[in-house]
């Protein structure tokens, strides 16, 4: 645990440097730079990636055996990669979090509300996180081991003039459109359908995202494109570009701010993995950061490698099961 200890104190350090709210009585009380306290939406992407620089060097220091007391396990007896540097494979954990449920399972470490959170998400062998979004968010999500397939896209904060319409279901005999929508419409219903409450503990904004709540249509009118382009554009529905699709292994880290990469879908590989999450600052509904899912519902535009959709908010998808857990003495 001493190196989440050093994680919290560089995130801490950070912390006066962004727009949030100062917590009394701690080191987060310093005089910050700025005012408002409704996420980083006010930080450009590019200063918040050198604010966050220590933190993502901290993360790269961590070692994930002495972290998670990994046990070795050949790759010939299923063991997961710690990365092609390592050359070294490990019992993945996702059987090991109490209580045993399948699904991928969260492990919470801290969280300073409004300020950031830190946790472990585990997947099983092929579990996948569906397109959600961190609204006002930046987020670093460190490989500790396994490797996911991540598909992200930025959000188009001005949406240009109206484009040639190309339904996804209209792929134009065309490979790009398969890389980019993954997801049949017919997939779509199928998974957004109807939806069952886990059972599992929540916290805060693990409610959010580890439980199935009510629908989730419309939770983001507020910020959202409303029909400007398409008559039929559904209510909180979002212009974004897709980023190409990339594999990230251990000890990898994947950055996402408040509009690069802000929307994002992980699938993990054939032997699961864990990655260590830090969010700042950490979903809250009641400050209008609540965790909304989405669909590819339309590509736009194609051209060179810019794909811009449309992504349209969705119920969390019902084989979609995360819920949260306990490992070992991970905790603070
Ligand atoms: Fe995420």
């Amino acid at each position: 645990m001493d190196e989440i200890r050093k994680l919290i104190h560089c995130i801490e350090e950070v912390l006066p440097l962004l727009p949030l709210p100062p917590k009394i009585g701690s080191a987060l009380a310093k005089p910050t730079q700025h005012s408002t306290c409704d996420g980083l939406d006010s930080v450009s992407d590019k200063e918040l990636e050198q604010h966050l620089e220590p933190i993502r060097e901290a993360l790269v220091d961590i070692d994930a055996v002495t972290l998670l007391n990994l046990k070795q396990l050949s790759k010939a007896q299923g063991g997961a990669s710690l990365g092609p540097n390592r050359r070294k494979y490990i019992q993945p954990i996702h059987n090991e979090i109490t209580p045993p449920i399948r699904g991928i399972r969260y492990i919470h470490i801290q969280e300073v509300d409004n300020c950031y959170s830190i946790g472990i998400f585990v997947f099983p062998p092929r579990s996948v996180i569906p397109l959600h979004d961190h609204p006002a968010m930046a987020v670093l999500s460190r490989i500790l081991y396994g490797e996911i397939n991540v598909q992200s896209f930025d959000i188009e904060i001005n949406p240009t003039l109206k484009r040639t319409e190309v339904t996804s279901n209209e792929c134009i005999n065309n490979q790009d459109i398969d890389d980019c929508v993954d997801m049949s419409e017919e997939e779509d219903e199928r998974n957004h359908s109807t939806a069952s409450n886990p059972n599992g503990k929540t916290k805060g904004w693990l409610s959010s995202f580890l439980s199935l709540g009510p629908s989730l249509l419309g939770r983001r009118e507020d910020n959202a494109v409303k029909d400007q382009f398409y008559d039929t554009t559904p209510t909180g529905s979002i212009h974004a570009i897709q980023k190409n699709t990339c594999t990230i292994r251990s000890p990898e880290i994947s950055l996402l701010y408040p509009r690069r990469g802000n929307l994002h879908k992980f699938a993990a590989g054939e032997q699961g993995a864990a990655i260590l999450d830090v969010l700042l600052p950490p979903y809250d509904a009641n400050d209008g950061r609540d965790c909304t899912f989405y669909r590819v519902g339309k590509i736009e535009n194609i051209c060179n490698d810019s794909k811009q959709c449309l992504l349209i908010p969705t119920e969390q998808p019902n084989d979609y099961q995360c819920v949260s857990g306990e490992y070992k003495d991970l905790c603070c």
